[in-house]
């Protein structure tokens, strides 16, 4: 029997929220998006990375013009304005309710969704910029969506629609190598304001990014026994393929705006302090780059 394609409440119509929202639209699922500011339709421009131009129109609900129950929310928004995003929403799931995170970091959404409901997870290589009401696709690589369930219902058709999207079943791996990738560029390009490639380039940047990378391999070794660690190549390839790119945490800086640093390093310094590890470099990206 055919399926009804999901209406899906979206947190967050950033880059990678319109990205997301534009492949659910091409497959016929609907895309509203929350905004406590103004419930008029926002209207964006997406940039292919064939240089075609789309229009986005994605309609918009306030909060309170919700409906009682939320079957679909894409999560989608900046880690540290989760909390209070979310917290109009969680009387709206319930046991049934697809939540779908697409955000980098981890835990962002931890204690905040109510038992029962089905968590689900998106792990992307791709990269959008720019900011609303334009977005610019820089590169349309692989996504992993993954949860502790089987495939829901909408997942084959919509990799019709998503390029190259796939299911994983265990989805940590995936989301702990961008983990890694994330603790070590990001807070060392917001911090010196370069370029993702002098990671690789510059012999001091490269150190601290060793001890970062160390650090975060040997939580996650911990945490789970197998994991292979020796994540610093694979974090090194993605600063060379990236090498001009600015990553999110550097522009989200120089916007002058929170960074989601707890969600990355601070994430792991909270798995070190529980399991009594001292974790020095990822420690002071914290202090260094937590907004006072
Ligand atoms: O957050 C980012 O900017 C990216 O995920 C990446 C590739 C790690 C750095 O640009």
């Amino acid at each position: 029997m055919p399926h009804t394609p999901p209406h899906w409440f979206l947190l967050g119509a950033g880059n990678m929220g319109t990205l997301a929202a534009w492949y659910l639209t091409l497959a016929g699922h609907r895309v509203t998006v929350i905004r406590s500011e103004s419930a008029s339709p926002l209207k964006k421009t997406l940039w292919l990375p064939d240089g075609r131009q789309q229009a986005v129109s994605l309609p918009v609900l306030t909060p309170s013009a919700l409906p009682d129950r939320i079957g679909h929310l894409l999560v989608a928004i900046k880690t540290p304005y989760t909390r209070s995003a979310m917290a109009p929403l969680r009387q709206r799931l319930d046991s049934q309710t697809q939540v779908l995170r697409f955000q980098n970091g981890l835990g962002a959404l931890d204690s905040l969704l109510p038992p029962g409901c089905i968590p689900l997870e998106a792990i992307t290589t791709s990269a959008v910029k720019g900011q609303h009401p334009d977005h610019t696709v820089v590169a349309e690589n692989a996504t992993w969506l993954g949860g502790s369930t089987a495939p829901p219902a909408w997942f084959a058709a919509l990799t019709e629609h998503w390029p190259d999207l796939h299911w994983e079943d265990d989805i940590r791996p995936r989301q702990w190598h961008k983990l890694v990738a994330n603790a070590v560029i990001n807070p060392l390009t917001a911090l010196y304001d370069v370029p993702n490639g002098r990671i690789n380039d510059d012999p001091a940047l490269r150190k601290q990014a060793t001890q970062l990378c160390e650090e975060a391999d040997h939580v996650l070794q911990q945490l789970d026994p197998a994991w292979p660690g020796h994540s610093l190549e694979n974090v090194l390839t993605v600063a060379r393929a990236t090498a001009s790119n600015t990553s999110s945490m550097r522009a989200d800086r120089q916007r002058g705006a929170q960074t989601e640093i707890d969600a990355i390093n601070g994430w792991l310094v909270k798995q070190a302090d529980q399991l009594d590890l001292a974790v020095p470099a990822n420690r002071k990206m914290v202090t260094a780059l937590t907004l006072r």
